[in-house]
């Protein structure tokens, strides 16, 4: 059964997307069957896959809104292994329309259980905020991993979402868990990169992932051509790294490597 895994940060800009996005790829590169779950109205995780977020087509909102089953949306990419729950600016009206809903907060688990057989990881991108579709996630979530940019204001209101987080636990799902944390856009030449770098380990301790994600120009470029990284420039650092937080992720879980015959 898949483990779901949501790419939370309040904070805007921070890498969400191009981990969520990356991340389910490199997992499906590596020969895990993975759904990514776009639950951000901007769909810059269904736009930077090649899918035309404006298109007609069913996504998230007509899963939550609609109750629509998971499988009606689901759609296959040019990644193998690699599935898509997209998403469209309209969903942004699913907070109002739910409004006063019962346990609007599970629509997504509700929708998820159907499905989740199928995968071994569900990977949801989440919006900049801690509004209902985020709680959403984080209900139907077994783990959140916390993207942070390596910069200044990177553990500002750090405290704040992980109290979100702890909230979450006692009211809505006791079996959520922090996976840890993945520094984004990082540059070890900066000295402020590496207090910050510094600052997460106290924070995080073993959590923080020892992989961290450079800041590279091929990675701002990928989603413009809607490929990602391993489509776009293989052999970039950006790649690289991807792959090897994805490998990462699945060592914590006793994963050997892949083994070339
Ligand atoms: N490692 C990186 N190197 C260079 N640019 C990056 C990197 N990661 C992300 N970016 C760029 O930074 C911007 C923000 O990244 P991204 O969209 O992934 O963040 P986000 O947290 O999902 O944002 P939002 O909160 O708006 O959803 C994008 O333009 C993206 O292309
Ligand atoms: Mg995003």
């Amino acid at each position: 059964m898949a483990e779901i895994i949501a790419l939370a940060n309040q904070k805007g800009g921070v890498g969400k997307t191009t981990t969520a996005i990356n991340l389910a790829a490199g997992l499906a590169c590596l020969g895990q069957d993975t759904l990514l779950v776009d639950l951000d109205p901007q769909a810059n995780a269904t736009s930077g896959l090649g899918f035309d977020k404006n298109e007609e087509a069913p996504g998230a909102y007509e899963n939550l809104v609609e109750k629509l089953p998971a499988e009606k949306t689901i759609k296959g990419t040019p990644v193998e292994l690699l599935d898509l729950m997209r998403s469209s600016p309209d969903l942004v009206s699913a907070e109002l329309q739910l409004a006063g809903e019962f346990s609007r907060e599970n629509r997504l688990k509700d929708c998820l259980s159907g499905v989740r057989n199928a995968y071994s990881f569900i990977i949801i991108d989440c919006p900049p905020s801690l509004g209902l579709l985020t709680l959403n996630a984080l209900a139907a979530a077994d783990k959140v991993l916390v993207p942070i940019q390596g910069e200044y204001y990177a553990l500002e209101g750090l405290a704040t979402f992980l109290e979100t987080i702890r909230v979450c636990q006692e009211r809505l799902n006791e079996n959520l868990a922090i996976e840890g944390a993945v520094l984004t856009m990082y540059d070890p030449r900066y000295t402020l990169a590496q207090q910050v770098r510094g600052e997460l380990e106290k924070f995080f301790g073993d959590s923080l992932y020892k992989t961290a994600i450079p800041r590279s120009v091929r990675l701002a470029e990928a989603p413009s051509f809607g490929k990602t990284i391993y489509q776009y420039d293989a052999k970039s650092k950006g790649s690289e790294s991807y792959l090897a937080l994805a490998g990462e992720l699945l060592a914590r879980r006793g994963w050997k490597g892949m083994r070339l015959n």
